[in-house]
This record gives structure tokens, sequence and C-alpha cells, in this order.
């Protein structure tokens, strides 16, 4: 890709997703040689901190975070000497000058006007206002050269999302603005659409005619850790379902793009998330089943319920689990339902997409004591990244009974490398290629498919909050949802 010489800013730059994913994501794209060697990361705090202060806090960081443990010291030594720190008051005007000034310094020293990426790593109450300076000190004056990345969540509903995109439209054009979801980094949902349009075997059988439902589950096992504070206020259905289920689920339905430039691709994902039934607020506790855990036991070591966690309200009623029935209304889905799901604090951490196939339509044989299993593909995401297929054989042996069998792609059986999402999307921001990035009519799509949920939710409290045991997989309800329909939540590991 064309890496450009680059500045970047980075808002929040003393924070936990810098610390933790950012600049090892840089130090990575650094080493592999995808910096120009014309760029300078200028982080921004609060605090008055000297360069080299805040080089060791990089430092010491990068030993715990970094993915490539071999880093000799010269090495790191080289990425540490482009950053440098700058003291902002992100509300006062002036003090944007001074990072005017920062930035002009280095264009000189490149001898060229750099291009600009600044990274909104900050709560978005601040998006409003970084924005509204970085246009008046002109900061971001070249669009062909500057964009900005702005974390999700993108608004917290509908309405907020379209003041916030007019807001940030007054200072940047669309293409200028690289919405991330750190989802669409990860190798194993890029490699959805390789699998999908790589492979003429499969799309033939890939809609209502042949596929019965479709299951995406988002599961961890950590709680809200340090995040309490932040999660209180937004929810399962937010911080995942909207967004990374939203994306994963795009790239299971979407239509075949005409080519891979980025807006064939997020036209076809745009109408996915266009064809999400709109439900009415009376059908809302038919679709979707929320839930929050209870006090239980994470393989085997007891935890505390959600409402006991640190920065959490002991009556709180946010949501840590959502399971929904979806249906997209068009030509290949129709009738055919899809099941998301995401919880926090389940048995175990685990994103699959099962894709589970009509069952024949008559069979004479006997199927043991397991019964008929229909043919299912499995796509793991994370943290086993593999595809599964499974289907019937016959059972070694002198009757004529079948079992189920499996045959399995392992995502990394030829290969080590393992870009974390953040170096991919880095990269692509750094090239301007936006493909990996949410597009504005997809984020406001994505709100309109959830607005009535919120607004149900809003209004009335859940009565059985909390209602599943930490280290579960989620609250009864969830089971009873597909079970009106005859299906059943599968395991990602169950032949
Ligand atoms: C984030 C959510 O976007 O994704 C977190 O805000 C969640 O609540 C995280 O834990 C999960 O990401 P990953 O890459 O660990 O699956």
């Amino acid at each position: 890709k064309n890496i450009n010489p680059t500045i970047i800013v980075i808002f929040g730059g003393t924070g936990d997703l810098a610390k933790r994913k950012l600049f090892p994501a840089f130090q990575n794209l650094y080493l592999d040689g995808r910096m120009s060697e014309k760029f300078q990361i200028i982080a921004l705090g609060r605090a008055e901190k000297s360069d080299e202060d805040f080089r060791s806090y990089v430092a010491e960081n990068l030993n715990i975070f970094s993915r490539k443990k071999e880093i000799s010291d010269p090495e790191t030594q080289k990425f540490l000497s482009h950053i440098s720190y700058h003291s902002l008051d992100i509300d006062k005007e002036e003090s944007y000058q001074g990072l005017n000034e920062k930035i002009n310094s280095f264009d000189e020293a490149f001898g060229e006007r750099a291009n600009r990426l600044f990274y909104l790593s900050i709560t978005p109450s601040f998006i409003s206002t970084i924005s509204s300076n970085i246009k008046k000190i002109g900061l971001a004056a070249n669009a062909n050269q500057d964009r900005i990345i702005i974390e999700k969540p993108f608004g917290y509903d509908k309405a907020s999302a379209i003041e916030l995109n007019e807001m940030l439209s007054q200072t940047f054009k669309e293409e200028q603005i690289y919405r991330i979801d750190h989802y669409l980094g990860k190798e194993t949902v890029q490699n959805i659409l390789a699998f999908r349009f790589g492979n003429s075997m499969f799309e033939p059988l890939w809609s209502r005619n042949f596929i019965d439902f479709v299951q995406i589950t988002v599961a961890e096992e950590v709680g809200v850790e340090e995040r309490g504070g932040f999660y209180e206020g937004v929810g399962a259905l937010k911080d995942m379902i909207q967004n990374h289920l939203f994306q994963i689920l795009c790239m299971t339905a979407m239509e075949a793009p005409a080519s891979l430039a980025a807006d064939d691709i997020r036209n076809r994902k745009a109408d996915v998330l266009k064809s999400i039934r709109r439900i009415k607020p009376d059908e809302v506790d038919h679709y979707i089943v929320r839930g929050q855990y209870g006090p239980g036991e994470i393989k085997g070591t007891p935890v505390p319920g959600y409402r006991q966690d640190k920065g959490i309200a002991p009556d709180s009623n946010t949501e840590t689990y959502v399971a929904m029935k979806i249906y997209l209304d068009n030509w290949r889905w129709q009738g055919i339902p899809f099941y998301l799901r995401s919880g926090k604090r389940m048995e175990e951490k685990q994103s699959s997409i099962i894709i589970q196939f009509k069952p024949v339509p008559h069979s004479s044989f006997s199927y043991g004591k397991g019964g008929m299993t229909p043919n299912r593909l499995i796509i793991n995401i994370q943290p086993s990244m593999d595809i599964k297929l499974q289907f019937m054989t016959k059972k070694p042996g002198l009757s004529m009974s079948l079992r189920p069998a499996e045959m399995v792609f392992d995502y990394f059986e030829c290969s080590t490398m393992s870009p974390e999402a953040y170096e991919t999307l880095l990269a692509d921001a750094l090239a301007g290629d936006p493909t990996l990035f949410m597009r504005w009519d997809q984020v406001e799509e994505a709100w309109d498919a959830i607005d009535t949920i919120q607004q149900v939710w809003k209004t009335t409290a859940p009565a059985n909050f909390p209602n599943y045991k930490a280290g579960s997989w989620g609250p009864e309800e969830a089971d009873e949802l597909l079970a009106r329909q005859g299906h059943k939540w599968i395991p990602n590991t169950q032949t």
C-alpha cells in the first residue's frame, strides 16, 4: 500500500486504547516497513509531560502489549523517536494553536506538508468540541490529505448520530471520516468475503432455498472490567449488536459486490442493513431478549454479578446480554431467521457464525441415538479461527447407519502471521482505503434498526434482572426465543 508522510495526532494519547492497541499496532506497522520514513505520532493528553517521560511510558507498555516479543531495543528506540507528547486542553481554542505550531514544525522538518490523521480515542462527548476547534484553527484544511478516525459509539441513537454526523461534516467530508469497527479488521471476519466470493460451490446454496437459519454469536468471558462507568449508559445492544454483530451479519448475508472497491462493498453491506425488518414496539418482546448477569463462576472461579461490579449502580437495568431474531426482507433471505446473540460473562469466549442447512427432504437411514444432524457450516472467528463443514457419513460396521463427521480448515495452519485488527485498520487509514470502515449510511441504518428496541426498553424496566448466571450461556428466555421455531442454539464445537 502507498504510505505517505503522515503526522498522526492521537486525542486520548494517554488512554487505555492507545496504550493497549494503537502504539503496539503502529510499532508493528513500523517494523514491517509499512510506515513512511517521514512520520510522527503526536500523543495528546491533559497533563504536562516531557517527550522522554511519555516515551518510557509507551516503551513499558509495548513490552506488555506488543505482538512481536522479539523486538530489539534499538528498533524500539527508533520507533519511539517518532513519538512526541503534547499537552492540550480540549476545550480551549488557544491550546490548538500550540498543536498547530507543533504540526507545522514537523512539516518543516519533513520538507513537505505531511498527511494528517486525527485519531479520536476519547469519550464521544468531546468529538464536537475537537472537530470545531480543528476547523477554526484550520488543522485539517486539505481534504485530500487529512483524515479523522472516530471510535464507536457513533452517537447513542439515530437522532444523536445524525446530529453528530452533521456537526462533523462541517469540518470533514465523508471520504475523510473513518468510523472504526475493529471487528472488520479481524482476519477471520475479512475471510468471510474470501470464503463466500472466492469459491463457487457455496454461493448457489447461500439462500432461503437451502439454508434453514443462521446463528451469530459473540460471547465474552470478561465482564465490564474497568469500564463500568462507560458501559452503564451503553449496554450490549449498543456496544456489540448495533456495530460488531450487524457487520458480521452484513458479511454473511450481502450480495456479491461488483468489485472490491470500497463503495461497491459498502453498498452491498448497506443493502443488508436496509433490509433488516423493522419491528413495532409491541413486537420487541417477541423478537428480542435482554439479560444481565448475576453472580456465578467462570471456569471454576467465583465472580460477582454485574450489579456488584465496579462503577455499576446496585439496581442497574443495563443489559449485558442480548439475543434477537432478525428477518431480512429481500429476495435471498425472505423468511429465514438470523439469530444474533452477544453477552458478557458467558461460559466461554467464542465468536462464530453457524449456517444450518435444511434437512434432507426424505430419509430412510437410521441415525442412532443422536438422530439426524443437518448439514452445518461453522465459521469460527475467535478464539478458534477455523471453518468446519459438517455432514453425515456411514458409521463403520455391518449396519447401514449414519453418524455426523466434519471437514475442518484451520485459518492459521499454513501461516502464523496474524495481524491485530488495529494494524490492518490503521494501515488502511494511512493509505486512504476506507473499505473496512463504516460509511455514514451504514451507521444510520444500523441505528434505525434498533431505535424502536431502545425506546421500548427505556420505558419498560426489565422485571427479572439479573436473569443469567455469570459463566452460563445466558437467560432461558433466549432458548425459548428459538424453541418457538423448533430451533436451538448450537455449540460451535458440536457435531
Ligand atoms: C468492544 C466493546 O467494541 O469490543 C467491548 O466495547 C468488547 O465491550 C470488545 O469487550 C470485544 O472485542 P474483542 O476484539 O475482544 O472481541
